[in-house]
C-alpha cells in the first residue's frame, strides 16, 4: 500500500508575511492528519523560515529546484547539499514551467535527480505533455521520453527516494483539470513503464501525484484513482484552508 504524498509548489508567490501566515495557518488543520506525507515548497529564500516554522509539525518543507554541482562558481545557483543543510527534506525536478520557460532538458533534469538523490534529497520528478501532443495522440510517448531520459541514470535502490507528478502542462494553472479517467490511464501508463524499466516491486512502491488545477472540489475523484497516490498542487496550495482540504481528501 503506498502512502499518498501531498505536497504545495508555491512557485514564485508569497513574501515572508505569507509565508508565515500560510504554514501557521495550516498547521492546526492538518495535525491530526495521519497516514500521508505533506509538504510545502516555497521561494529558495523562504526555505529556512519555513523549516523553522514547519519543526514539530507533519509538514516538512521541498525546494523546487536545485543546481548539478555541490558548490563551485555558478552564480545564481543552489546545490542540493544547500538545500539539505538548511532542512529540506524534497525537491522538485523538471517541472514544466522550468522545461518551457527555463529551456531546461531531459539530460539537465537527470542530472539534478541523480545529484539531489546523492545529497540525500527525496525528489518529485515531473513529466507531462503539451495540449497539441495530447490532441495529437502524443501523451504515451512524451511521458515515456521524460521518464526514460530523466531516470535514466537513477538505479533501482534509488527509486525508494523518488516520487513522479504527472502534470498535463494544459491542465497547469489553467482551471483545466484533467478528469479523473484521463489521469488514471496515463498513471497506469507511467506504472507499467516503471515495470518495464524497473521491476514489479518498484512498480506497486513508486507514488505517482496528479498536478494540474486540483482543488478540493475535484482532489476526492482524484484520489479516488487506483494509480492516483497523492497531488502536487500549485494555486491551491497558497491558501491553508483548500491545500488541507486537498490533503484530508488524499487519506484513503
Ligand atoms: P496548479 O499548479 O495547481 O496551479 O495548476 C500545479 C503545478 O504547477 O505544480
Amino acid at each position: 500500500m503506498r502512502k499518498p504524498f501531498v505536497a504545495g509548489n508555491w512557485k514564485m508567490y508569497t513574501d515572508s508575511s505569507d509565508a508565515e501566515s500560510l504554514v501557521n495557518g495550516l498547521k492546526p488543520l492538518v495535525s491530526d492528519v495521519k497516514g500521508l506525507d505533506i509538504a510545502v515548497c516555497p521561494p529558495f529564500v523562504y526555505l529556512q523560515q519555513v523549516v523553522n516554522l514547519t519543526k514539530n509539525s507533519n509538514i516538512r518543507v521541498g525546494a523546487q529546484n536545485c543546481y548539478v554541482e555541490s558548490r563551485g562558481a555558478f552564480t545564481g545557483e543552489v546545490a542540493p547539499e544547500m538545500l539539505k543543510d538548511v532542512g529540506c527534506d524534497y525537491v522538485i525536478i523538471g517541472h514544466s514551467e522550468r522545461r518551457h520557460i527555463l529551456g531546461e532538458t531531459d539530460d539537465l533534469i537527470c542530472r539534478k535527480v541523480v545529484k539531489a538523490l546523492s545529497a540525500g534529497l527525496e525528489v518529485i520528478l515531473c513529466v507531462g505533455e503539451l495540449l497539441e501532443e495530447r490532441e495529437t495522440g502524443k501523451t504515451d510517448s512524451v511521458v515515456e521520453t521524460q521518464l526514460s531520459n530523466g531516470l535514466k541514470e537513477v538505479a533501482a535502490g534509488d527509486m525508494s527516494r523518488v516520487t513522479l507528478a504527472y502534470e498535463p502542462v494544459w491542465a497547469i494553472g489553467t482551471g483545466r483539470t484533467a478528469t479523473p479517467d484521463q489521469a488514471q490511464d496515463v498513471h497506469a501508463f507511467i506504472r507499467r513503464w516503471l515495470g518495464t524499466r524497473y521491476s514489479p516491486d518498484i512498480t506497486d512502491k513508486v507514488r505517482i501525484q496528479y498536478g494540474g488545477s486540483v482543488k478540493p472540489e475535484n482532489a476526492k475523484d482524484l484520489m479516488d484513482c487506483p494509480d492516483i497516490d497523492g497531488a502536487l498542487v500549485g494555486g491551491a496550495s497558497l491558501k491553508s484552508d483548500s491545500f488541507a482540504a486537498i490533503i484530508k481528501a488524499a487519506v484513503h
